[in-house]
């Protein structure tokens, strides 16, 4: 088991399969994009599924959650998918995504046994599409949330991260549009994990935000705490039901108590956390040829991680006076 001094359990693996995207929300990526990773330094196909596969049969993981960047821009994620679903005992996987190119690929990630997926999407209106993500691309996303549905990739949630001045009044139309059309909807708290560094506790438009304007066209109910277990969101009952909506509210109601994610870089790199300022290198083991005493092993890998996730902190230390933010980005972690 992937256990820490606190008692936790990690269960739910996040693997990031490449840094690049194709948007450039600006929480996020600057306009430039960033230095992405090189090739040689990215995990193989075969590599990142045999970490999975170690995951699952050795350390306990039962959720695997695929994300990037954009993981839909890795040429071999359909493969990888397969050949996941076929590991014993099989993992529930899930995808984060922005939804581009979603439309081409839901079907055939179904049939690959993908379970779920995440869209992120901000806003309704394609102008303001346009200026959050920099990229003209707002039906794309639309059609790649509706092909999800279609192909069976359900509850299709949709991520909403509301900025101030640009969307954060859109949050009822939001949650009015994702009843209609039977997505969960799901509100982040802006983290700071931009790679810009300008991320403002004062700017950022918190739960109670946005809870607030959700009330003045719905009633919300609170859902219980067994339902929530280990879930970052909080979730309320809209109008009654049977729809929800969930507040991740990751600055202003810190769930760390509760996580159970262990986290895997596009290059190899073992974070314990969102947070986290260090990692712990997989990809030396699994590319060691022995000569410095790793053998590249399935039990040597089994037991690095298992010392890494064994150190980590109790929380993400947002409050601490004497926070850093983490060298990598959103985009390079995995959401
Ligand atoms: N704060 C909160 N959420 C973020 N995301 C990306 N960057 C941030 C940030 N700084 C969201 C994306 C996506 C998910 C992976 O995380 O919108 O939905
Ligand atoms: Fe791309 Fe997601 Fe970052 Fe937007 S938030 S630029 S979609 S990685």
């Amino acid at each position: 088991m992937l256990i820490d001094t606190f008692g936790r359990v990690a269960t739910d693996l996040r693997v990031s399969l490449t840094d690049r995207c194709n948007l450039r929300c600006t929480y996020c990526m600057p306009e430039e994009g960033l230095q992405w990773l090189a090739k040689p330094d990215l995990l193989t196909d075969d590599e990142i599924v045999r970490l999975i596969r170690i995951a699952v049969t050795q350390l306990g993981i039962t959720e695997v959650r695929f994300t990037g960047g954009e993981p839909l821009l890795r040429p071999g994620l359909v493969g990888i998918v397969e050949r996941c679903a076929a590991l014993e005992p099989r993992p529930q996987m899930s995808l984060t995504t922005n939804g581009i190119g979603l439309k081409r690929t839901a079907q055939a990630l179904k049939a690959a046994g993908l379970d779920r997926v995440n869209v992120s999407l901000d806003t309704l209106r394609p102008d303001v599409f346009k200026t959050l993500t920099r990229r003209d691309r707002h039906r794309d996303v639309l059609e790649g949330m509706a092909a999800a549905r279609e192909a069976g990739l359900t509850p299709v949630k949709v991520n909403s991260v509301l900025m101030p001045g640009l969307n954060d009044d859109e949050a009822p139309d939001l949650l009015a549009w994702a009843v209609e059309n039977d997505y969960e909807l799901r509100f982040i708290e802006q983290m700071p994990l931009d790679a810009q560094h300008g991320w403002k506790r004062d700017g950022m438009i918190t739960a109670g935000d946005i809870l607030q304007s959700l009330r003045t066209r719905f009633t919300l109910t609170e859902e219980g705490q067994e339902e929530r277990g280990s879930a970052p969101a909080e979730r309320w009952i809209v109008d009654g039901g049977p729809h929800t909506v969930g507040v991740i509210a990751s600055v202003t109601r810190p769930f760390c108590a509760a996580c159970d994610r262990t986290r895997l870089t596009a290059d190899g790199q073992v974070r314990t956390c969102l947070f986290a300022t260090e990692e712990t290198d997989l990809r030396a083991a699994l590319r060691s040829d022995g000569e410095d005493g790793e053998d590249g092993s399935d039990e040597t890998i089994a037991r690095i991680w298992k010392q890494a996730m064994w150190g980590k902190k109790a929380g993400s230390g947002l409050d601490d006076p004497s926070f850093l933010q983490p060298s990598r980005p959103m985009s390079a972690i995995g959401g």
